[in-house]
């Protein structure tokens, strides 16, 4: 290499010989993490509740040439945990990065003041409770040879803003997230743990909330009104989460854990 000139080198290997359980990986930020860690080299494996919606991701990295199954996944089930880490371990040998990025906006037209206790613990099942479980999966499987997890968060696990239960759900997995790091390191296991904080990405999640927002009739209206919120001009699309999760899962990030990675368009610099 000439002395002060950079080598331009075309990475498409950050993650071989990897194999990555994706959660809700059958649509917009899991379905685009899963295919970019597919396309670097990992073995990946595609849960979401809606099976034939995982099947559909796992079938377009196929196509592509990469190595991938689909399993149907209720995050919530503690004992489909179980199963799903073992399959993945029959499947490919080991365990090496966990995304647990499944969730649901918990959008909804109830004020607070009447919110029923069975929506709140909703939200958190889906939202946090399923973070623990595969949390604790993975650290059993991974805890010999080591790891990488990684949790999908969000800004409103930051700054307020969004319906309570959602919010104090993304808070959980923050602090979740820096307890299992602390813990992996404390007792010698070699896995780390961090979140990723997206700003508002235009995917079903957030489409959808449409019908709960004031004053807001079309698509393009909503849109607006985030875009707004972020200083940078734009939306994020599951690409830009994805690069995110991709550095985390890879030896690139080596030296953190317990990290928060805020990838938000200046959502929270306001
Ligand atoms: N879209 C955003 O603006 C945004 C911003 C910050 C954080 N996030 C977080 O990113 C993650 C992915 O969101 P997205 O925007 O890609 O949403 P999405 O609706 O496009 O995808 C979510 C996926 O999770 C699956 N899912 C829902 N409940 C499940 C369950 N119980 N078990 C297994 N799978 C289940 C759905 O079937 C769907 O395929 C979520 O945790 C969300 O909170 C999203």
């Amino acid at each position: 290499m000439v002395a002060g000139k950079f080598k331009l080198q075309i990475r498409m290997n950050r993650v071989e010989g990897k194999t990555a359980i994706i959660t809700g990986g059958g649509s917009g930020i899991g379905g685009a993490s899963s295919e970019l860690l597919a396309a670097e080299g990992a073995n990946v494996v595609v849960t979401d509740i809606r099976g034939e919606a995982a099947q559909k991701t796992c079938d377009t990295i196929q196509q592509r040439g990469g190595s991938a199954i689909s399993m149907q996944q209720d995050v919530t089930n503690q004992d489909r945990w179980g199963e799903v880490v073992s399959e993945t371990l029959s499947a490919f040998g080991a365990l090496d990065v966990l995304v647990n990025n499944a969730g649901i906006s918990g959008a909804s037209s109830v004020p607070l003041e009447e919110t029923e206790l069975d929506a709140w613990q909703g939200v958190m099942s889906i939202n946090l409770d399923s973070v623990f479980l595969g949390c604790r999966e993975a650290i059993k499987a991974m805890k010999g040879s080591g790891g990488s997890i990684i949790n999908v968060s969000s800004v409103m696990g930051m700054v307020g803003g969004a319906p309570a239960a959602y919010n104090a759900s993304k808070g959980g997995v923050r602090l979740l997230t820096k307890s299992i790091a602390v813990y992996c390191g404390t007792y010698g296991y070699d896995i780390r743990c961090n979140s990723v904080h997206p700003g508002y990405i235009w995917t079903p999640l957030v489409r959808n909330a449409i019908e709960f927002v004031d004053e807001i009739e079309t698509e393009d209206d909503l849109m607006q009104m985030l875009v707004e919120k972020h200083p940078i001009g734009r939306l994020g699309t599951p690409d830009d989460i994805a690069k995110g999760v991709l550095f985390l899962a890879s030896d690139d990030s080596a030296f953190m854990t317990g990290s928060e990675l805020v990838i938000d368009g200046g959502y929270t610099a306001i």
